[in-house]
């Protein structure tokens, strides 16, 4: 995966000619359940600054099919990479606007609104504002100063909110209608009566707040977010394709669905190998984009899968199943590890949680032996054991508030160890 990631990055050094030829390799990863396919993934997308979206294979369906299409999931990718853009763009003008929506709120207290009132789509001209003794330069300044100073945070005050009846449109556009590629938001923004703006009473801050935003887009330029959200998503995309063996179908007579997932499996080739998908914001290339699959591979094999979408996917990558030592790793090492996480939430009710190592070590064991016995499920057994650990502390947490609650290997064992013991008191607990 680091190879993969890091070979987008070098070719964008290469000379065009020949960037051009180098198409990305993509990749399979097989691992059992619970190693953290999906984990990667998700770090993956924290981590590149690049377009990424994750999609269930299972999701789509065969063209024609009720469901999603394949197209779908580069559609996706287009919108992802519109989000990044757009953020980035409005984070370059975010002091310009705040300074513009300052000098507005600042206009809206002295109370003379700057911008007089837009003239009615039928053609009446707005009442004139009410005339109010307009204020000096020296009060604007004032109230400007206790405007930053905070004094006046508390100050309700009025001002335009938008409201394009964008929850009518998400509600009747759903899915399904977002192949038709044309964007229905803008095609209403334009009807008289549409573009409505509402009056709301909100604090200070939060007029702030909101001004700020709608600066800032009205300084970024629409059209170039758009230009280069498809640059992006054509050149550094990444899809990440889950539960691929999910629709790699086994040998043998096949009936009902099997018939659609090889046809899903043959919507795929072509995105994979290269093609042109329209998406409302206009048509992207899918030949750069990196596709990683990721499955478990428990029943069917990547041989299961077409013979054309297994040559399209030339990098496998295995995964081995989890040993107690990456057990007390994972326990141990990651900023969000379950341990802090558990830590964090008995916090809340003022209790002190501890783990002593031994105890660590003892729950990476008496995971490893029940993902031995029963089935191994990974890492996801550390929160069913965790969470059958803990769970009387949890439980009766509100009423010993302020107190330390120290987890040693051999709370570890007295907890668990009648459990562990029995196989088929484990197969329901644990
Ligand atoms: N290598 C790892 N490092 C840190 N955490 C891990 C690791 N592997 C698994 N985990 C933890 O286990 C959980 C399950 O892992 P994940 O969802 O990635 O499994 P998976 O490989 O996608 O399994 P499946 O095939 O069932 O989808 C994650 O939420 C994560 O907390
Ligand atoms: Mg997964």
């Amino acid at each position: 995966m680091a190879i993969a990631l890091r070979n987008r990055w070098r070719r964008q050094l290469v000379s065009e000619d020949l960037r051009e030829e180098i198409y990305p390799k993509n990749i399979i990863m097989i691992g059992p359940t619970g190693v953290g396919k999906t984990e990667i993934a998700r770090r993956l997308a924290k981590l590149c600054q690049a377009p990424f979206v994750k999609v269930e294979a299972s999701k789509f369906t065969e063209v024609g099919y009720v469901g999603r299409d394949v197209d779908s999931m580069i559609r996706d990718l287009v919108e992802a990479a519109i989000s990044l853009v757009r953020e980035e763009e409005t984070e370059k003008v975010r002091a310009r606007a705040a300074e513009i929506a300052e000098d507005r709120l600042v206009e809206i207290l002295s109370g003379h609104p700057p911008n007089p009132r837009p003239a009615s789509p039928f053609g009446f001209a707005a009442p004139p504002p009410p005339a109010t003794p307009r204020l000096g330069d020296s009060e604007r300044e004032k109230l400007r100063s206790q405007l930053r100073a905070g004094t006046l945070d508390d100050q309700y005050i009025e001002v335009d909110v938008s409201e394009t009846g964008v929850t009518f449109l998400r509600n009747f556009s759903g899915q399904g209608m977002e192949e038709i590629g044309v964007n229905l938001q803008d095609l209403f923004k334009n009807m008289p009566g549409f573009n409505k703006t509402r009056k709301q009473r909100v604090k200070v801050p939060e007029a702030l707040r909101i001004l700020t935003e709608e600066e800032a887009g009205k300084l970024v330029d629409p059209d170039r977010i758009n230009r280069e959200a498809l640059r992006r998503a054509e050149t550094t995309g990444i899809v990440f394709i889950d539960e691929i063996d999910k629709i790699a179908s086994r040998e043998g007579p096949r009936a009902g669905p099997d018939v659609s997932r090889e046809g899903v499996q043959r919507d795929i080739l072509p995105i994979v190998e290269g093609s042109t998908v329209n998406t409302k914001y206009g048509s992207v290339k899918t030949d750069h984009m990196l596709f990683i699959a990721a499955g478990a591979f428990h029943v069917s094999k990547p041989s299961d899968l077409i013979p054309e979408l297994q040559g399209r996917f030339p990098i496998r990558v295995e995964l081995e199943p989890l040993t107690g030592d990456d057990l007390v790793r994972i326990l141990r090492e990651p900023k969000n590890s379950l341990i802090r996480q558990y830590i964090a939430l008995l916090a809340t009710e003022g209790i002190n949680l501890q783990f002593a190592d031994d105890a660590i070590l003892e729950i990476a064991k008496t995971a490893e032996t029940v993902n031995g016995r029963t089935q191994n499920i990974g890492a996801r057994r550390l929160h069913t054991i965790l969470e059958r650990l803990l769970d009387e502390v949890s439980f009766s947490a509100s009423e010993m508030a302020n107190r330390t609650v120290r987890i040693d290997a051999a709370y570890v064992r007295d907890r668990l160890s009648e459990i562990v013991k029995d196989e088929d008191l484990s197969r329901y607990i644990l």
